[in-house]
This record gives structure tokens, C-alpha cells and sequence, in this order.
């Protein structure tokens, strides 16, 4: 079995390879110039790595009739909802033409290969409190570029599959932590922070935004796990919630974080942190994943938490031994 990661030494792509390792799958991955392939050092040795830029057509056609995998998870993305408010262009860009080239190219090869097209929790939008939790068939009208952007992603993922049977499987993440996240998502925001100040290397001050909203949260070594049954058993053309099912209020994960020092903390709004809009709670329903593919979420949110804190506190220490 051969398998093709786009974007592969990203933090979702690390898990999903180690996964994948350990169930023999041959695995091949593109990365882009200069980007860090740190978070593949224990699986390295095991893997092809291609350097592309998923916007350039040609050369990702050329990659992939070279290597002709029997599947493909497409994980390159532009994926900061906050950060898509300033860079739309970008934001589309990556986004739409990343999933457009892949699927097209697709549609020009004999061979089936079977796509996974992640998609996001985002393209919802804000939802109304009786329509949760939400279901596959609630309506996308999404309130970021990003979501715009994975809107558009997941449309078209739909399209290939009608018009030219292109295999694809549309998976609809809601929010997924755990270690190797780089900061500009909340939970590696509030961890590298409170790793600092419990170590002593900072001020006993941590910058927050809207601690009001609720996120439906999963661990990502489940979501890789539902990536991965979700390409064996999943119906082409279909869409699937990945969620818990479960909601958190985003003040409830920061506290739990910082039971997790003994440090006192002082808890600031920071500006930067605040969108132009941001979904008030998003939880999901995975009846569907659950039913038809046989997945569900493991690993608890403190679990995930401490294990993600734990995480940053390695690498905050390492970074203070190497400065000596
Ligand atoms: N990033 C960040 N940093 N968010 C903060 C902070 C902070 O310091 N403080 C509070 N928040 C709030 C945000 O305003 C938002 O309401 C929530 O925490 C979650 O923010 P993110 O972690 O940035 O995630 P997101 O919900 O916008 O998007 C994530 O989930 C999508 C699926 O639901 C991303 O992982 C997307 O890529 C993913 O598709």
C-alpha cells in the first residue's frame, strides 16, 4: 500500500505518518522549501520526501504519476482561521487550488486512488443553538476566509466525485490538539506560555483572547486515527463529521492547563488574539463516522492537555540549554 501526504511534516502529517508506518503502509510526502521536517525525525529513515509546492501544477502532477499511490491524505493547508482574516488571498490560494490541482489531476489518472480532502468544522459557520449538535447535512456558511476557503474545498471534492467519479472522502474536522502544534491555535498558544513561566523564563503573565467560546475538541492521534479508517471504509463522495461530540469552553481548557503548574498566573486579554468574528461554539455530531466507519475518539481532553504541555516544556527547556 502506498500512501501520498501532502503536506507531510506538518503537525497532523507527523502523526498520520507514524500511524502509518506502523501499519506497513510505504509512505510519501511533499514538504515546502525550507519548512522544518523536525516533527519526522523518529520516522525519517522510513519515509520519500518530495519538495513541492502544492500550487504548482506541474510539478505536483509530475509527483504524483511518478509515485502513483494507492491513496492520498491532502493535509497542505493554510489552516489559521485567525491569521486567514488577513491573508485571504493566501488563504484562498493554498486552499482551493491545493484541492482543486489535486483533484484534477485525479481525474486524468486511470488508476483509482482513493483522496482523502480535509475539510473543516469551520465552513458551518455559526450555528444556531437548537441545530446542535451539527450534522453533515447542515448548511456551509462559513465566517473566515478559512472556512470560505475549506467551503470551497469540500464543494468541489463533492463535484469530482459526481462528474468524474473521482474517489474522494471529504472528512469535516472540528478542532484537534495535542503535542507538535505550533502556536497560533489556542492550545499551543496557552501551552508555550505556561511552559515559560513554569520553568521561570517569563513573567507569571499569560496573553489571552475570547475565553467564551466553545470548541468541540479531539486529540490528533484519534483524528489521524479517523483519517485513516476513513480512506479504507469510507463511501466515496461522502462527507464526515471528525469530532468528539463533545464541547469545551475555552476558558475550561486554559484553566485546566494551568492546573497543571504550580505557578500563579495572571490572565490578560491580549488585542492581537481577537477576530473580526469568531464562532461562538461549534460542536459536532460523529453518529455518522461512528456507524459507518467503526471510529471513535479515545485519548481524554486532559489527557491531551497534559500531554501537550508536557510537550512544550520539553521544547522550551531544550531551547534554554541550546542558548547556554
Ligand atoms: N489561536 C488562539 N489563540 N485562539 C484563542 C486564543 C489564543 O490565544 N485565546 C482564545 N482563543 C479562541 C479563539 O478566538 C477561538 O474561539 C478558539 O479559541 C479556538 O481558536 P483556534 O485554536 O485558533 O481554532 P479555530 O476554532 O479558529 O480553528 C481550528 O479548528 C478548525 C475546525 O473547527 C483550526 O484548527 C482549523 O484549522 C480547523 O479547521
Amino acid at each position: 500500500m502506498k500512501a501520498l501526504i501532502t503536506g507531510i511534516p506538518g503537525f497532523v502529517g507527523s502523526h498520520l505518518t507514524e500511524l502509518l508506518v506502523k501499519k506497513n503502509t510505504e509512505v510519501f510526502g511533499t514538504y515546502l522549501e525550507g519548512e522544518s521536517l523536525e516533527n519526522l525525525k523518529s520516522v525519517k529513515k522510513n519515509l520519500v520526501l518530495y519538495e513541492c509546492d502544492i500550487t504548482d501544477f506541474d510539478h505536483l502532477s509530475k509527483l504524483v504519476k511518478k509515485i502513483l499511490p494507492d491513496q492520498i491524505y491532502h493535509l497542505a493547508a493554510f489552516s489559521s482561521v485567525g491569521k486567514s482574516f488577513e491573508k485571504p488571498l493566501e488563504t484562498i490560494g493554498i486552499n482551493v487550488r491545493g484541492t482543486l490541482y489535486l483533484l484534477e489531476i485525479l481525474r486524468n489518472i486511470k488508476k483509482k486512488i482513493r483522496i482523502l480532502v480535509v475539510s473543516s468544522a469551520d465552513i458551518y459557520g455559526k450555528v444556531k443553538r437548537n441545530q446542535l449538535p451539527i450534522k453533515e447535512t447542515h448548511s456551509l456558511v462559513p465566517v473566515s476566509p478559512y472556512g470560505a476557503s475549506k467551503a470551497c474545498g469540500d464543494l468541489l471534492a463533492y463535484q469530482y466525485f459526481q462528474s468524474f467519479g473521482v474517489q474522494v472522502i471529504r472528512a469535516r474536522s472540528f478542532n484537534h490538539t495535542g503535542p507538535r502544534q505550533s502556536k497560533g491555535f489556542v492550545i499551543p498558544d496557552f501551552a508555550s506560555q505556561i511552559a515559560k513561566i513554569h520553568l521561570g523564563l517569563s513573567k507569571p503573565l499569560i496573553k489571552v483572547g475570547n475565553l467564551d467560546a466553545k470548541r468541540d475538541l479531539s486529540d490528533v492521534r484519534d483524528v489521524v486515527w479517523a483519517y485513516h479508517l476513513l480512506l479504507k471504509k469510507g463511501k466515496p463522495g461522502n462527507a464526515y463529521n471528525v469530532c468528539s461530540g463533545k464541547t469545551f469552553r475555552i476558558k475550561y481548557l486554559l484553566n485546566h492547563l494551568l492546573k497543571l503548574t504550580e505557578r500563579k498566573v495572571r490572565i490578560v486579554g491580549g488585542k492581537t488574539q481577537k477576530r473580526p468574528t469568531d464562532i461562538p461554539i461549534l460542536l459536532g455530531d460523529n453518529t455518522k463516522i461512528k456507524k459507518e466507519v467503526g471510529w471513535k475518539p479515545k485519548i481524554s481532553i486532559e489527557q491531551t492537555l497534559e500531554d501537550t504541555l508536557k510537550f512544550w516544556i520539553h521544547r522550551r527547556s531544550r531551547e534554554r540549554y541550546q542558548r547556554r
